[in-house]
């Protein structure tokens, strides 16, 4: 990858806003949010709950529309993408682990992973062997039968992460991905992302984990009622930036 690439944007918000309107209350969820994410980094979202971090997510995901403002992905507005273009971006260049899961109930571990490959046409035989390799990585491999119910909630995360990994994303988004596990689970996690980070994936990962946060990432930015409210910058892990 040439270095005017890898440092450059990929992602860039304008003062976005997620206005939430129930009756006379309104909840500014994320509120004149403006970003810059380079190609390569792993940035941290940090605050309390209700702070709007997985309004920002969904936001950048394409999976919510912003009340006002913008967001760029290589200096091209989402805004301007048509439902195709949005449908692609979703499938082919983003990974989203959602901090719920968002599991199928009725599907099987290796069925809800390979549905990820289903929608950017990889082909079926490719599907499978990436699913049980990817579950088998973390340490998954005795459980591919098994449906979401029939998973303790460490082993649902740990499926929603594979679903999101699977299809080699360009920027992964993750929702609170070590909320359900344990110190050694959250350890292969940490260094599982760490390594694909190193190997080109970008990162934008809210966590309330700030141990967490600072072993892996390059940046953390701290959200207060929809706002960010401090650039803590590079963490204090001497992890090299982008
Ligand atoms: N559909 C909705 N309607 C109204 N308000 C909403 C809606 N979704 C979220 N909110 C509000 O927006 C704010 C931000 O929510 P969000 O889920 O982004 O917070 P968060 O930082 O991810 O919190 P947590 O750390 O608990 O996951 C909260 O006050 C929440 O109550
Ligand atoms: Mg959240």
């Amino acid at each position: 990858m040439q270095s005017d690439t890898k440092t450059s944007n990929l992602l860039k918000t304008h003062s976005l806003c997620r206005y939430y309107n129930r009756g006379p209350q309104q909840v500014r969820a994320v509120d004149e949010v403006s970003l810059s994410v380079k190609r390569g980094e792993f940035l941290g979202i940090v605050g309390a709950s209700g702070s709007g971090k997985s309004t920002l997510l969904s936001l950048l995901a394409g999976l919510d529309t912003p009340t006002s403002g913008q967001i760029e992905i290589e200096n091209t507005k989402l805004s301007t993408f048509n439902r195709r273009e949005l449908a692609a971006y979703r499938a082919r260049r983003i990974g989203m682990v959602f901090q719920s899961f968002n599991l199928i109930y009725h599907y099987s571990a290796l069925k809800n992973v390979e549905m990820a490959l289903y929608f950017n046409s990889t082909p079926g035989r490719e599907r499978q062997e990436k699913a049980v390799e990817i579950l088998g990585n973390l340490g998954l491999g005795d459980r591919l039968s098994h449906r979401p119910a029939d998973l303790s909630g460490g082993e649902q995360q740990r499926v929603a992460i594979a679903r999101a990994l699977v299809k080699s994303p360009e920027i992964l988004f993750a929702d609170e991905p070590t909320g359900n596990l344990d110190y050694e689970n959250s350890q292969l996690i940490a260094n599982l992302l760490s390594d694909l980070n190193k190997q080109g994936l970008t990162i934008i990962m809210a966590t309330h984990d700030l141990d967490f946060a600072n072993r892996c990432c390059h940046r953390i930015i701290s959200m207060h009622y929809g706002k960010i409210i401090d650039n803590i910058g590079s963490s204090s892990s001497k992890r090299e930036k982008p």
